[in-house]
């Protein structure tokens, strides 16, 4: 495959494969050499072509939230996958023990209601199902309070069927820290906790052998912490608006973009494009009001040019001055969150050198 971005239908997803790999490379050799394995989050690309040029850069496995992410994973014959999300209610239940006998499964747990009904149905399996148990280090999601990490650790590892063999956390929460050097001292202040909750467990007569954080704004900090052994970051692969806001990375590492095309410029100051949230997804994390960054095709920012709203099909670009842009001009919208957008698309087209090389899909999304 070989076609200009002005051939492509539009909107179409596009993945630079420059950034891609150079984004794969970055993260790899951060870890390589320092004792701490790379496990990331493939709920960014869900695609197998991402996800191989990750393993071939030294990540030992991967970080899963869906059953359907796991199942892919174990089709392709990935051998050592974290399924962090809590594996709840009697069909999350089955999975889990079909996974863990395929092997090479650890879930996440973090309450004795959420682990009882695995433990029945790995006896009666004839299976022992590791575990993780996921502590909150202040994200408030999921995940004990570290004060009651032993006491849970403890009932949990009591249940037959399961083998507690570390400890987690996702430090989602240091995103909200205004400035990066608050942000780098929040990641090394939750790995820390994380650590501290680990020799918790381990004076407790527990083995903890696995201390696992994870995040892309904290890939910096929270792994270092000393006692770290893991780190699963995920929105890396692609960076996106987000994190270019949170200093992660630059706009020029951003790897993921949705190619539009302007439909209308009837109302001054306004451009409306074939892109609205069912290509973007309607995440606006990022910069509230703001459905992602609009640049021109070479991903240059479109100066003064606002993403202000989206609706199904239609993205509404708010020009400072009278409009600019033209009916059918191409741009290129950065999106505030890579890991929404992705799972809006059933496939996405690899651009090198500003042409289209290649189309792969997009997997596991339900
Ligand atoms: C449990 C878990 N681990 C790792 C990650 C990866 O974090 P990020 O998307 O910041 O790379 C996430 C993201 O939501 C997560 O929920």
């Amino acid at each position: 495959m070989s076609a200009p971005l002005s051939e492509l239908p539009t909107p179409s997803l596009l993945v630079d494969l420059d950034r891609l790999e150079r984004n794969i490379a970055a993260m790899a050799a951060a870890f390589a050499g320092s004792g701490i394995a790379l496990r990331p989050h493939v709920k960014t690309s869900k695609c197998w072509e991402v996800a191989r040029r990750q393993l071939d850069a030294g990540a030992i496995g991967f970080t899963c939230s869906t059953p359907a992410e796991v199942a892919w994973l174990q089709d392709h014959g990935v051998g050592d996958l974290l399924w962090a999300h809590a594996p709840v209610g009697p069909r999350k239940v089955e999975f889990a023990v079909t996974a863990a006998r395929r092997g090479g499964l650890t879930v996440a747990l973090d309450s004795v209601e959420a682990g009882a009904p695995l433990s029945e149905a790995a006896v009666v399996a004839g299976l022992t199902v590791p575990f993780l148990l996921e502590v909150d280090t202040g994200h408030a999601r999921l995940g004990v309070d570290p004060d009651r990490a032993v006491a849970t650790a403890s009932a949990l590892a009591a249940l037959p069927g399961l083998r507690l063999r570390g400890v987690m956390t996702h430090e989602g929460h240091i995103s909200q820290e205004a400035v990066r050097d608050d942000l780098e001292r929040a990641g090394r202040e939750a790995g820390a906790l994380l650590v501290s909750v680990a020799e918790a467990l381990r004076a407790a007569g527990h083995e903890a052998p696995v201390v696992s954080v994870g995040s892309t704004p904290g890939a910096t900090s929270a792994p270092f912490a000393s006692g770290v052994t893991e780190a699963r970051p995920g929105t890396y692969v692609y960076f996106d608006a987000n994190q270019t806001r949170l200093g992660s990375c630059q706009l020029s590492d951003c790897a993921l973009t949705v190619l539009a095309r302007v439909l209308s410029v009837q109302r001054d100051g306004r451009a409306i494009t074939d892109a609205g949230v069912k290509a973007m997804s309607s995440d606006t994390i990022a910069t509230a009001g703001s459905v992602g960054i609009a640049c021109d095709v070479d991903v240059v920012p479109l100066e003064g040019v606002t993403f202000v709203d989206g609706n199904e099909e239609h993205g509404f670009l708010l020009d400072a001055g009278p409009t600019r842009l033209k009916v059918g001009d191409l741009v290129r919208l950065v999106p505030n969150h890579a890991c929404g957008t992705t799972n809006m698309w059933s496939h996405v087209t690899v651009v090198r050198g500003g042409v289209a090389v290649d189309d792969w899909p997009i997997q596991a999304r339900h």
